[in-house]
């Protein structure tokens, strides 16, 4: 039931004739306190018209509507307050969630299939702070739309292709090993491609060589597909371990290298279509309408680009998936980029690229210091993972030192902590990261919400009666934890439309925070005859607290 449509409904019968049902809902309210009721609607924008001091006009509403689905309806100055039957809500709500379980929250916003392009780290180097928060975010994304009725399809972009894997080539055939890449894949390719760039300043010639294999290797050369096809597996099985670590899957790894035989195509539409210019050697489309730089498509020497490869693959997501919107989570710093592939497309007449969406979120530091990738963040990401879960354990010891299955539980605690950290802040925020408070279990973090879950579920346990939502819960100091449960749907509708797990987050912590208030001011587990409408409460907060870590991929232990 939907509680605010109640308050539009009588709020409509008296006003019918000024302001329109949904004008009505625009104005509503929710007061800092619930001493002041649960909604309030003020009065201001109907002083101009009625020709009457908005506190008259509130006392006039007041005493004309309908107040019979209420507690009770007064007036308080300009507005005029709106008290729900607590007792009926209460035991709607908790019906709600104990009837459909994990699915409360459910409903359809929309449907069909939205490929999310996310973490997609460059073969070859480590992944980034960067990517991991690629990977956290469009993961939590492709939960929350499957929530509200998509099917999100999740591709992982890898960098596997480009001028890079020239120099590669090149660098290890000059100064590689087999047995160091084998024994070390990530750190010893990035060093030889670190060692080309120095010795490339004394020695041109070497940028000639690497063009040379990169050629090579886009005409399908088979030794330098073979070195190229084992730096990426061996890349990737690095990254996997991080994606195992998280409990990321991906429905296609298909990179750049994927397009690779798909790009001509493009440069052949775009030449019908007369779009291609020439600008100093290379070919670009003019975007000069779009305020936004020309779009690189081919090199003087004819290699393609990430730009053609994104076009492409934007082409191939639209033929392949028929979807209904396509989104890329990448940082900010490439929001031109997206810019000018959806001006591209238009430019080409195709319309659907007004459903592509660019997600952008913003820089992590440590420290308040920028993190580089040339310091190799894989070791740094899967240090801090481990730190992190180190942390957990000891917490864990202190709390609960005959825990069953401490390990795993340290590890979804640990791993959740730093993933909860990713989401709390909202995406476009920089935000800086320091393990100690990630991993803490009291304040606004991760454990926190988990350790409030597992106490939730501790009192289930210890209770010598059943939870059941049919017995009337009648305790005014559940209130606000009720209402919180209750605001689960249209939180997770307000995530889904702004593409913002952080909007999950910080509900979780405030229902956490309220159950903690209820839990310390009422004996839940006393014998009397609304112990079975108590631990109702107690198993919706459980429920609605695990659904909504899930919905950030974040497990929710049972004990802890
Ligand atoms: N590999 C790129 C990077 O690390 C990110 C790719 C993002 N996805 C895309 N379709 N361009 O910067």
């Amino acid at each position: 039931m939907d509680f605010k449509n109640q308050v539009v409904d009588a709020l409509s019968a008296v006003l019918k004739d000024e302001l329109s049902a949904d004008q009505i809902k625009g104005l509503i309210e929710v007061p800092k306190t619930s001493e002041l009721g649960d909604f309030a609607f003020p009065t201001f924008m109907l002083a101009k018209t009625r020709h009457m001091a908005p506190i008259k006009i509130a006392a006039e509403i007041a005493d004309q509507l309908d107040s019979s689905n209420f507690s009770k309806v007064v007036a308080t100055g300009a507005y005029v307050n709106f008290f729900l039957a607590q007792t009926t809500f209460a035991q709607q709500v908790l019906a709600d969630i104990a009837q459909q379980g994990a699915d409360y929250g459910k409903q359809n916003l929309g449907s069909g299939n939205v490929p999310i392009d996310m973490s997609s780290p460059n073969i070859a180097k480590p992944m980034s702070m960067g990517h991991l928060r690629s990977t956290v975010i469009g993961n939590s994304i492709a939960k929350i739309l499957t929530k509200v009725g998509y099917s999100p399809i999740k591709i992982n972009h890898l960098g596997d292709w480009g001028t890079q894997f020239g120099k590669l080539i090149v660098a290890y055939k000059k100064w590689g090993s087999e047995e160091a890449v084998k024994a070390d894949p990530i750190t010893n390719l990035l060093h030889y491609y670190v060692r080309f760039h120095k010795e490339a300043e004394t020695q041109p010639e070497l940028d000639d060589e690497a063009r040379a294999w990169f050629k090579k290797l886009e005409d399908g050369d088979p030794e330098a597909h073979e070195l190229w096809s084992w730096f990426r597996g061996a890349s990737l099985k690095e990254f996997k371990r991080i994606y195992d670590i998280l409990g990321v899957k991906f429905d296609s790894f298909n990179g750049e290298a994927f397009y690779n035989d798909k790009m001509d195509k493009v440069i052949d539409e775009l030449n019908d279509k007369h779009l291609l210019k020439e600008s100093r050697g290379a070919e670009v489309v003019d975007l000069s309408k779009y305020d936004l730089n020309p779009a690189l498509i081919r090199k003087s020497d004819g290699a393609s680009l990430y730009m053609t490869r994104d076009l492409a693959a934007a082409i191939y997501r639209h033929d392949e998936y028929n979807f209904t919107q396509s989104l890329y989570v990448v940082g900010m710093e490439q929001t031109e980029h997206f810019k000018q592939l959806k001006a591209v497309l238009l430019e080409m007449g195709h319309d659907w690229a007004n459903d592509i969406h660019h997600i952008p979120f913003g820089l992590i530091t440590a420290n308040g210091k920028k993190l580089s990738t040339r310091k190799g963040n894989v070791i740094l990401l899967e240090k801090v993972l481990g730190e992190a879960v180190e942390l957990a354990k000891t917490q864990i010891a202190e709390k609960h030192p005959d825990l069953q299955n401490a390990d795993q539980v340290a590890e979804d605690v640990g791993v959740g902590a730093v993933v909860f950290h990713d989401l709390k802040s909202e995406r476009v925020d920089n935000f800086d990261f320091n393990l100690e408070d990630v991993v803490r279990f009291e304040g606004e973090t991760g454990p926190y919400v988990q350790y409030t879950n597992a106490r939730a579920n501790s009192i289930l346990t210890k209770a010598s009666a059943k939870a059941d939502a049919s017995v009337v819960l009648d305790d005014d100091s559940a209130w606000d934890v009720l209402k919180l449960l209750a605001d689960f749907p249209a939180t997770v509708a307000r995530a889904a439309r702004e593409y913002e797990p952080s909007v999950i987050a910080k509900y979780a912590l405030r229902l956490a925070k309220g159950f903690n208030q209820y839990y310390a001011h009422t004996k839940i587990l006393v014998e009397d005859a609304q112990l079975p409408a108590r631990l109702a409460l107690v198993q919706s907060v459980s429920t609605v607290l695990t659904e909504s870590l899930n919905l950030l991929g974040v497990r929710a232990p049972k004990e802890m």
